[in-house]
């Protein structure tokens, strides 16, 4: 089931909450292990640039801007080191890149395996924690691999999903999303209403019309309460790319969840084909 959560959003949302609120602690996966076929790129398609900065790394600074204080990138496993790179040239200054353990101590000189953010936030000196794990062959099996490198913080207690290729989704609405869980909403989806009229065509006849009134458009970042998303990636069934999930809030569902809405935005729009890279570059190329 799905259910809007009611917002009184002034556009500033949660301040800094990943370091405020020992309580909840937000972290983020971030999906980019898709070979983006569709864009039609000589890169995949979270190394194609915008801006002078792969989206990958648009998607990390959206996230990171929003208080999200530790990102798992979840890359091709062929590319994990290029994607380092261009996260470490891109994502703010002295950006945390590699072994949680070995960048939390060398850079608080704090024992391995403390929370990174946790020990720089000491200092006045905050970066996030991110890290670059490889995926697998559906979106489903990469975000699992993901969340299985966040069993390295155990003090996280919210868990955003991300698509790379949703990489301009805006801080506002990336607050939205995260204070919707905090409120204790186990699941929550950015959604827009839909503007064309639509139809159920499977061959070339219409079989019927669909009351576009009561769908919605489902974006990304979505939160979930970590033990949310744990328990439905653990009780999904094997993720083969054709049967796997296209996002992960309907795995919540399928464990009993429901699922609630925040208001979506446009700009969170998905890069997928060359005419949506041209629109992204168009809209936010002077970045
Ligand atoms: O293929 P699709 O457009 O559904 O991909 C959505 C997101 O999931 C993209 O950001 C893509 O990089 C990611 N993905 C992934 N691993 C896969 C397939 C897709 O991380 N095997």
């Amino acid at each position: 089931m799905t259910r809007s959560v009611e917002h009184a959003d002034d556009g500033s949302g949660s301040d800094d909450g990943h370091l405020a609120d020992g309580g909840h602690r937000v972290a983020a996966v971030v999906v980019a292990a898709g070979s983006g076929a569709r864009l039609g790129a000589d890169v995949p398609k979270a190394l194609v640039r915008v801006a002078g900065r792969p989206l990958v790394a648009h998607a990390v600074r959206g996230l990171t801007e929003s208080g999200v204080g530790a990102v798992v990138v979840v890359a091709p496993a062929e590319r994990l080191e290029e994607v380092r790179a261009s996260l470490a040239e891109a994502v703010s200054d002295g950006e945390v890149v590699g072994d949680p353990a070995v960048v939390s101590a060398a850079r608080s000189g704090a024992e391995p395996g403390v929370h990174a953010e946790e020990k720089l936030s000491a200092r006045g000196d905050v970066r996030p924690w991110v890290r670059v794990v490889a995926g697998g062959e559906s979106r489903q099996a990469s975000v699992a691999a993901g969340l299985a490198a966040l069993a390295e913080l155990p003090e996280t207690a919210v868990v955003l999903v991300h698509d790379a290729a949703r990489c301009f989704a805006p801080p506002a609405m990336i607050r939205r999303v995260i204070d919707a869980v905090r409120a204790g909403h186990g699941a929550v989806i950015p959604a827009l209403p839909v503007a064309d009229s639509l139809v159920i065509a499977p061959g070339d006849a219409v079989e019927d019309y669909v009351d576009r009134a009561r769908l919605r458009i489902v974006q990304t970042p979505q939160g979930f309460s970590r033990d949310v998303l744990v328990r439905a990636h653990a009780a999904a069934p094997p993720a083969h790319e054709s049967t796997a999930a296209t996002d992960d809030a309907q795995l919540a569902a399928a464990v009993g969840e429901t699922v609630w809405t925040v208001p979506g935005d446009d700009a969170a729009m998905k890069i997928t084909t060359p005419r949506d890279l041209a629109v992204a570059r168009a809209l936010f190329g002077a970045r």
